[in-house]
């Protein structure tokens, strides 16, 4: 491994690294669903939707202990709901930025739900302690949120505390597509997104820092090792659209 974790500019080590984490995540949340959808044409909505497809068979199950880690404003826990029958146990929707969380909690919170629709709980907490029993989860997900974790190792492990043996893994991240697909793509990502992202947010910093941080983020194959070394099994890679975001999957080994 080359990479341990996210390297915000600036940011000295781990602590520094997931404050400027959180302190961006804060600062760019008023904005955040406007650019989303702006700079991924809207793609992102069918990311979250494949992801909790994946995992229909848990998500139908109404006692089934479900986390989305890293939930920010709460568009992945929402597609998570849409699987979920009447009167399931709530989700559960973590992040440590309480400007992200709190948009979430207006979309996903029991408040904002139907009578007797699946609901989620905001929990601000951060991925790598989270405040959550040894092996009391089936299921966590994490969207575009695991590449901002300062140590990636202490991620999966933190992780395969909290999963029941058996307990299922999902990470949706971006990716670097290779070929010229790849090259026409990184001229997308590194130049005209970033942009775009200063004019409507008005902030240089985050927008940059996407790019960077997926070029930091192990590829495929590195993390498919790191989860296997980390007590997974079944670890596979689906790519989605053309492998510019794709979804780790894996299973937490009976024996830990
Ligand atoms: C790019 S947003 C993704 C939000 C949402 N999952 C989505 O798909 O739109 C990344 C989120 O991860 C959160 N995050 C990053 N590091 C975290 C950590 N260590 N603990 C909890 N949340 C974290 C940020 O605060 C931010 O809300």
């Amino acid at each position: 491994m080359t990479t341990t974790g996210a390297k915000p500019e600036g940011a000295k080590d781990e602590a520094g690294a997931a404050q400027a984490v959180q302190q961006m995540f804060d600062a760019i949340a008023p904005r955040y669903d406007l650019l989303n959808h702006v700079l991924s044409a809207n793609v992102d909505r069918v990311w979250w939707g494949r992801t909790a497809r994946r995992f229909k068979a848990v998500l139908a199950d109404p006692d089934a202990a479900v986390l989305d880690i890293c939930c920010g404003t709460g568009d992945m826990t929402m597609a998570l709901l849409k699987r979920r029958p009447e009167g399931a146990r709530p989700l559960l929707a973590a992040d440590f930025a309480r400007g992200m969380l709190s948009r979430g909690a207006r979309k996903f919170g029991k408040q904002d739900r139907a009578e007797g629709a699946a609901y989620a709980v905001p929990l601000e907490a951060d991925a790598l302690h989270l405040p959550l029993r040894s092996e009391s989860l089936d299921l966590i997900v994490s969207a575009f949120g695991f590449r901002n974790l300062a140590n990636y190792e202490a991620g999966l492990r933190e992780f395969n505390r909290v999963l029941k043996p058996g307990g299922q893994l999902g990470i949706l991240d971006f990716s670097e597509p290779g070929g010229l697909l790849g090259k026409a793509y990184a001229v997308y990502f590194r130049r005209v997104l970033p942009a775009i992202g200063r004019a409507i947010c008005g902030k240089e910093g985050p927008y940059s820092y996407l790019p960077a941080s997926v070029g930091n983020f192990p590829p495929p194959q590195e993390m498919l090792s790191l989860m296997q070394s980390t007590g997974y099994e079944q670890c596979a890679w689906k790519p989605y659209t053309f492998g510019i975001a794709g979804l780790y999957a894996a299973t937490r080994a009976l024996v830990a």
